[in-house]
């Protein structure tokens, strides 16, 4: 039985989380705590919103005092942080929203979750959920393994790397019992339409250009997001404490036969003559320190807790593609105010 915070359970990967440890785990009682930015959307959770295992705080993890008296209520027993700034874009222009809630949010979370267990770490668990691209950037060859060194280029990946370091110096100084998992690219309902895959989605309904940065052949290694979160709950249960997994889709594509697929599949769903969506694609001028490629090695993941990925590409970008046609209302939803903001001050033409 668990008594679990999750925070930034509103967002693209901590809704489908919450989602499955309300729903698969009854007995546990969860606490989404989150701050509603612009990325945080507690429509992603209506579903779930009145079970009775499940409740939802407004509130930031920089704040000290909120989590002290949300430890001395409910006593939680484990820590599932998934709150971030998430979008690499933003932390080109913006570096210090990352800083402050990739670092020093994860610190304050370590801070409050040590002097509320106090040493009494039977039963505890702190899991932190970060990212491959705290690994740098791969040339043609080669995978990001557990053991491979730190190299992050931006703002983004320098304040997860940052926060990864901090949950070890908790686990070797205090003896807190942590486990970190470094995922890829996650797509699938909820996403929002600032990264690559909802974007386009969104603009290709829309019959709006498709931004690609540079001439995409940059490579990512895509996930389905209920794939990664049953990761998680398999490490969650079964992991060993003060280790790291590496999560992955043996799913490699270059972002512009990747966009090339999302017009095929979406030409075809929307009645448009083959091809049409194609015209679409535009080069634009490419994302400053842009990472080439990244591609996960999760062998030990496999070997140790026999986990693999459940869904072949091709279907889960066809399952993403109908929830997005089928919610517009979302879509429309999270793309209208300061959406369009972002969007126009994003892409220069090259
Ligand atoms: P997201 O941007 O969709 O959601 C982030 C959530 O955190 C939002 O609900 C937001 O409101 C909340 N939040 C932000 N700052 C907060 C703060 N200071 N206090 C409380 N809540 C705050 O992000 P995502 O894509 O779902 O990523 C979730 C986690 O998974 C992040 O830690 C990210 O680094 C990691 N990750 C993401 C991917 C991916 O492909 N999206 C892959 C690997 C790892
Ligand atoms: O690898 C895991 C990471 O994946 C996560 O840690 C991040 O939170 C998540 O945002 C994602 O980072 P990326 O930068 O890889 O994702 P994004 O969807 O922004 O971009 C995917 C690729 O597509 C990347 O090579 C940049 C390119 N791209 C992106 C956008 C938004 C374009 O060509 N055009 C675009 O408009």
């Amino acid at each position: 039985m668990h008594t679990i915070l999750i925070t930034g359970g509103a967002g693209f990967i901590g809704s489908h989380l919450t989602r499955l440890f309300v729903t698969k785990y009854p007995g546990y009682k969860i606490v989404n705590l989150d701050a509603l930015t612009y990325a945080g959307n507690l429509e992603n959770l209506k579903d779930i919103e009145n079970n009775a295992n499940y409740s939802f705080v407004k509130g930031d993890i920089t704040d000290t005092a909120l989590l002290k008296e949300l430890f001395d209520m409910h006593q939680f027993t484990a820590v599932l942080h998934c709150a971030a700034e998430s979008h690499v874009d933003r932390s080109i222009t913006d570096p210090l929203a990352f800083v402050t809630t990739n670092v020093v949010g994860t610190a304050t979370l370590l801070l409050a979750a040590k002097q509320h267990w106090h040493g009494n770490y039977e039963g505890k668990i702190f899991y932190h959920i970060s990212t491959d691209e705290v690994y740098g950037s791969l040339g043609a060859e080669g995978f990001f393994t557990e053991e491979t060194a730190y190299d992050p280029r931006s703002p983004y990946s320098a304040s997860k790397a940052s926060s990864d370091h901090l949950v070890r110096a908790f686990y070797h100084t205090y003896h807190m019992p942590v486990k970190i998992s470094n995922c890829s690219n996650n797509y699938g309902p909820y996403h929002f339409p600032e990264k690559l895959i909802p974007l386009c989605i969104h603009n290709i309904i829309n019959n709006k250009p498709l931004p690609i940065y540079g001439k995409g052949e940059n490579i990512r290694d895509w996930l389905y997001v209920e794939d990664h979160v049953g990761a998680i709950d398999v490490i969650f249960h079964k992991g060993r404490i003060g280790e790291t997994y590496n999560i992955g889709g043996h799913n490699e594509w270059t972002n512009i036969a990747l966009v090339k697929e999302l017009c095929r599949q979406m030409d075809t769903k929307l009645g448009r003559p083959a091809g049409d969506s194609e015209k679409l694609i535009t080069y634009v001028k490419d994302r400053a320190g842009h990472d080439l490629r990244y591609a996960i090695d999760a062998s030990k993941l496999k070997d140790e807790l026999g986990w693999l990925p459940s869904l072949q590409f091709e279907e889960g970008i066809s399952k993403t593609i109908d929830w997005y046609l089928t919610n517009s209302d979302w879509l429309n939803a999270v793309t209208s105010g300061n959406y369009q903001h972002y969007y126009e001050g994003q892409y220069v033409k090259r």
